[in-house]
């Protein structure tokens, strides 16, 4: 019997995508949810929905910033999954993990990358008058929301839209995007070819995938940006 493709999630907090996640597993299954705040409201929801593994890494219980990130990696790396999901985590990831892992490592960004990298993304799609707006999931690389892009959704910016009310319509289209990402990764429907010796690759996509998506109103790669 061929296993579902092991997935860790990393949270920061109210882990609405992970909700998403966990309602989805077919292709894959999430193993394990790991969060940098022990009180993530997030773990009590990995726990009700029956995940194996949810342990909180508290900033108190270290030293220092990069104990406690070490301490987070060396419990996935123990775990050595097939694809590892940041879902809201709100650290920066060492370079020297990114490569560890490169090519399972994943981000979902509140924006249509390359536009609005970084914070508040909906309210600087107010403040640019952007005409539309949405969310990616990306290969995550050294750089601040930089990876490849694998997939985008997308809605207008209505002239009505307070950032609360734009905020709420990606939020609806990540929880579309990202479990549909992961389960056309753990299906080997998106691949990778890692280039050899550094960090970066080309994203693959299989017919499915792209009929898939067509059918979902998903753009593969990035179209919307530059
Ligand atoms: C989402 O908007 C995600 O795109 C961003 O952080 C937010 C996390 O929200 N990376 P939630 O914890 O999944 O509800």
């Amino acid at each position: 019997m061929q296993t579902r493709a092991q997935v860790v999630t990393l949270i920061s907090g109210r882990g609405s995508n992970l909700s998403a996640l966990l309602r989805q597993q077919e292709a894959y299954e999430i193993i394990a949810v790991i969060s940098d705040k022990s009180e993530a409201y997030g773990l009590e929801a990995a726990k009700l929905a029956g995940v194996g593994l949810v342990e909180g890494y508290g900033r108190a219980g270290y030293s220092s910033k990069s104990e406690q990130k070490a301490a987070i990696y060396s419990k996935i790396r123990s775990l050595n999954p097939d694809l590892i999901c940041l879902a809201g985590f709100m650290q920066v990831i060492e370079a020297s993990f990114v490569e560890e892992f490169y090519g399972r490592l994943i981000n979902i960004h509140p924006s249509l990358l390359p536009e609005l990298s970084g914070l508040n993304t909906h309210q600087r799609a107010l403040e640019n008058r952007l005409k539309i707006h949405g969310c990616t999931v990306h290969f995550v690389d050294s750089g601040l929301d930089t990876g490849p892009i694998i997939a985008q959704a997308s809605c207008p910016v209505l002239e009505s839209d307070t950032e609360e009310s734009l905020a709420t319509r990606v939020l609806e289209l990540e929880h579309r995007l990202y479990p549909w990402v992961l389960g056309a990764l753990a299906g080997k429907e998106i691949l990778i070819e890692v280039d050899k010796g550094s960090v970066g690759g080309k994203v693959r996509f299989s017919k499915v995938a792209i009929e898939e998506a067509g059918r979902f109103g998903f753009v593969l790669g990035s179209t919307y940006g530059h």
